[in-house]
């Protein structure tokens, strides 16, 4: 890791811009989450197509125009180009199953933007911008297995308030604020 890739240099001056997803940035999602690593603890682990993410960004737009919160398209910064690393941001609970009305974190990588401090550091920004729209416990569902995931979790000051299965059979924590409401 290079010295400009510090995890500490992401914090002050943000090195990475959160947007609403525009139809590229779902060809970007496509192409980076291409991947069986990158997709491991998320659902039954399927990779999904690009129709998947064209519709998903558009769910994610309309979801913005809604509430001004969405999964972001997150952006790094960099000095000679700007490159879409992944998603991070708040959306409503999704899934048949577990916590039906809440809102949820999320933040997916392609694996060359992983271990930078970049998840961590976003997700600080959505949770300043979820605060300002009233929004002050979301939750995050984290397959009990994905170490990296519950990592940034933990520096944001969630804590595992419960855990649930998920219909793949993946035991997953609920994580959350525990001082701000209850699971
Ligand atoms: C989870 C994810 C978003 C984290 O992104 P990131 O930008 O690498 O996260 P950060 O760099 O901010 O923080 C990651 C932390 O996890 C730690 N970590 C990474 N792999 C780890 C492992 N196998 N065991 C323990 N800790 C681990 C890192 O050391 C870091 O903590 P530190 O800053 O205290 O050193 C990224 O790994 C990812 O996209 N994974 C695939 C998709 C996914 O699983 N999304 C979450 C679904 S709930």
């Amino acid at each position: 890791m290079s010295a400009s890739d510090a995890p500490s240099a992401l914090e002050g001056s943000p090195r990475f811009e959160l947007r609403i997803p525009s139809p590229a940035d779902a060809d970007a999602w496509f192409q980076l989450f291409d991947d069986p690593e990158v997709m491991r603890y998320i659902g039954d682990g399927r990779i999904q197509s690009h129709e998947w993410y064209q519709d998903f960004a558009l769910r994610q737009r309309v979801l913005e125009a809604k509430s001004g919160l969405c999964l972001f398209a997150l952006v790094r910064r960099r000095p000679n180009r700007d490159t879409v690393a992944g998603f991070v941001g708040l959306q409503p609970w999704t899934q048949p199953w577990g916590p039906t009305g809440r809102i949820e974190m999320g933040w997916r990588l392609g694996l060359a933007h992983q271990g930078a401090g970049l998840a961590t550091a976003a997700a600080r920004e959505c949770l300043a911008r979820a605060a300002a729209s009233g929004i002050h416990d979301p939750i995050a569902m984290i397959d009990v297995q994905n170490r990296a995931s519950v990592a940034v979790a933990q520096k944001l000051g969630m804590v595992a308030l419960d855990e649930v299965d998920a219909l793949s059979g993946a035991r997953v924590a609920v994580f959350g604020f525990p001082s701000r409401a209850e699971v």
